[in-house]
C-alpha cells in the first residue's frame, strides 16, 4: 500500500498542510480542512484501470478487497500499512428498485442505495473505518465522538475491533435506544449528556484541545474519505452512467459533502462524464441549511433550535454547512424541506417496499415528492435516494407510528388522520383459528385500499 502524498486543504483560506491540528481545523483561519491527494487530479490515474481493477478484487478475498471502502483505495488517503487498516467489511451496500415508490411518484428509474445495510446499520461505518484506522495510526488510545447515535454505534465498534478505547457524549433523552445500546454493547464509556447535540459537538470541540483523544465526528476529514466510497460504489452499480439526480439527508452535513466531493473527483479523473445534480433534505424542524441557502444565498450559517422525531437529523448548527453548499451549487443541485407527516409516511412506504429505513433517511423520498412538485426532478429522471440508516436503528418510532401514537398530543394530531391507510398496527386476539380466520378475513378487506396507496 502506497503510503500518502495526501495532504490537509482549509476550505476557507486555501491553506495547504501535512498534519492536522487535534480539532481538525486550519490553524489559521479556524475552517474545515479537505484531504486532496495531487495524483486524483493530475491524470496519473486512468479511469478505465481503475474501474477494471475495483472490479477484480471483487472476486478477491484479501481483507482490503472484501471491504467495500478500501477496494477503492487509490482514491482513499493511503495509511503507512494495511496492518493498521480496521474494517468491518464495510460498504458493499445494495443499491434496491423501488417499485411501489416508483409508480407513487411517477419517477420511473428510482432507486435506494441502502447505506443501511452497514456492519452496525449507518452509513458512518463506510467513513469509520478510514477514520479510525488513521487514529491507530497516530497512536492514540482513546477516540471520541458526540452523536445523535450512528456515528457512536459505529465509532463503538471500529475502536473495539481495532483495540482502542471510545467516548461517547450523546444528548440524553434525544438518541434511540437501539443507537445506545450499540455503543454499550461494542464497549464505550457512553456519556448522556444534558444538553442537545450541538452541545454535544461544543463540549467535544473543547476537550480535544485538552485532552489526547482524537476526534471522530466528520469534521474529521478522513470519515468524509471512507463516505466518499458510497457514490463510487453507486456508480459502478449503475455501470458509471451517473443518475441525473442524488438525494442525501442533511443533519451535520458531512455525508452530502462527502458525496460531492466524490462526484467532483470521478468527473475531473474521467470515471464518469457529467455530474448528477446533489440535493438535501432536511425536516422543517432541523432545517439550517435549507435556511442558509434560501436566506443567506448559502454565504453563512443560518443556525436554528432544532427539533424533530427524525432525532439522528435533529441538528440545528451543522459543522460542514460550507462544505454541503460547495457541493450542492457545485452539482447544481438543491435544499428542501420535509414536514414529520411527510417523514413519517415516506418512511412507512419505504417499509412497504420490503426494504425500511429509519426516520431520518426517509425524508429522501418526501424530499423527492418536493422537488417533483417544483419541476426541479422530472419524471423520466434517474433518482437516487440515499438511506443512511436501518429499520431496526428506531423501533419506537416504528411502533408509535403503527400504533397511531406518535402524534398523539402534538400538534400534527389531527392532519396525522391521513396517515391512517398506511399504519398496519398489531392485533391481540384470543388464540383461537376462528380469531384468527377473522383477522385474515378482515385482512383481506383492507389490505385492497393498502394497495392503491
Ligand atoms: N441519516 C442518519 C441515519 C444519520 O445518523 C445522520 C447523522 C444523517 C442522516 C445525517 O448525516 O450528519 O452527515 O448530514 N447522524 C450523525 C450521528 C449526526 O451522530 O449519528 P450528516
Amino acid at each position: 500500500m502506497p503510503s500518502g502524498a495526501f495532504r490537509f486543504h482549509c476550505i476557507g483560506c486555501g491553506a495547504l498542510s501535512h498534519a492536522p491540528a487535534q480539532d481538525f481545523r486550519c490553524s489559521q483561519c479556524g475552517n474545515l480542512l479537505e484531504i486532496t491527494d495531487p495524483s486524483w487530479r493530475s491524470g496519473k490515474l486512468c479511469a478505465a484501470d481503475l474501474k477494471s481493477v475495483w472490479h477484480q478484487r471483487r472476486s478477491s478475498n484479501l481483507p482490503l478487497d472484501l471491504s467495500g471502502v478500501w477496494r477503492f483505495r487509490e482514491l482513499l488517503p493511503a495509511p503507512q500499512s494495511e496492518r493498521h487498516v480496521i474494517t468491518l467489511r464495510e460498504g458493499n451496500t445494495p443499491l434496491y428498485e423501488l417499485p411501489r415508490s416508483s409508480h407513487s411518484t411517477g419517477v420511473r428509474r428510482l432507486f435506494a442505495k441502502h447505506q443501511g445495510m452497514n456492519p452496525t446499520g449507518s452509513f458512518k461505518d463506510a467513513g469509520m473505518t478510514v477514520a479510525s484506522t488513521f487514529a491507530k495510526q497516530a497512536g492514540y488510545s482513546w477516540v471520541a465522538c458526540a452523536s445523535t447515535g450512528n456515528t457512536s454505534a459505529s465509532m463503538a465498534a471500529y475502536a473495539a475491533r481495532g483495540g482502542l478505547r471510545s467516548l461517547v457524549l450523546v444528548p440524553e433523552g434525544k438518541i434511540s435506544w437501539s443507537k445506545l445500546s450499540q455503543a454499550l454493547d461494542y464497549g464505550a464509556l457512553t456519556c448522556q449528556l444534558r444538553t442537545d447535540f450541538d452541545g454535544c459537538l461544543r463540549l467535544l470541540q473543547e476537550l480535544v484541545r485538552r485532552a489526547p483523544v482524537y476526534q471522530l465526528n466528520s469534521i474529521n476529514p478522513f470519515r468524509l474519505e471512507g463516505q466518499k466510497t458510497l457514490a463510487f460504489e453507486l456508480l459502478e452499480q449503475l455501470d458509471w452512467h451517473p443518475p441525473d439526480h442524488i438525494i442525501v439527508p442533511g443533519g451535520n452535513l458531512g455525508n452530502s459533502s462527502a458525496i460531492g466531493k466524490a462526484l467532483l473527483e470521478m468527473r475531473d479523473i474521467g470515471l464518469i462524464p457529467g455530474l448528477p445534480k446533489l440535493s438535501v433534505i432536511q425536516a422543517e424542524g432541523a432545517n439550517a441549511l435549507v435556511r442558509t441557502l434560501r436566506e443567506a444565498g448559502g454565504k453563512h450559517l443560518v443556525s436554528v433550535e432544532a427539533e424533530t422525531r427524525a432525532t439522528a437529523i435533529r441538528i440545528g448548527n451543522p459543522a460542514s454547512w460550507q462544505k454541503a453548499v460547495n457541493v450542492i451549487q457545485a452539482t447544481g443541485g438543491a435544499g428542501e424541506q420535509v414536514s414529520e407527516l411527510e417523514i413519517a409516511q415516506a418512511k412507512a412506504e419505504i417499509g412497504a417496499e420490503g426494504i425500511g429505513c429509519e426516520p431520518a433517511s426517509a425524508v429522501t423520498l418526501a424530499g423527492l415528492r418536493k422537488l417533483l412538485q417544483h419541476g426541479f426532478v422530472k419524471p423520466d429522471e434517474t433518482v437516487v435516494l440515499v438511506l443512511t440508516g436501518n429499520l431496526l436503528k428506531d423501533p419506537d418510532f416504528t411502533m408509535e407510528f403503527h400504533r397511531g401514537d406518535l402524534f398523539r398530543g402534538t400538534a400534527h394530531e389531527p392532519a396525522s388522520a391521513m396517515l391512517s391507510p398506511f399504519r398496519h398496527p398489531p392485533i391481540i386476539l384470543d388464540a383461537t383459528l376462528d380469531a384468527v380466520l377473522k383477522a385474515l378475513d378482515q385482512a383481506e378487506k383492507t389490505n385492497s385500499i393498502n394497495s392503491n396507496v
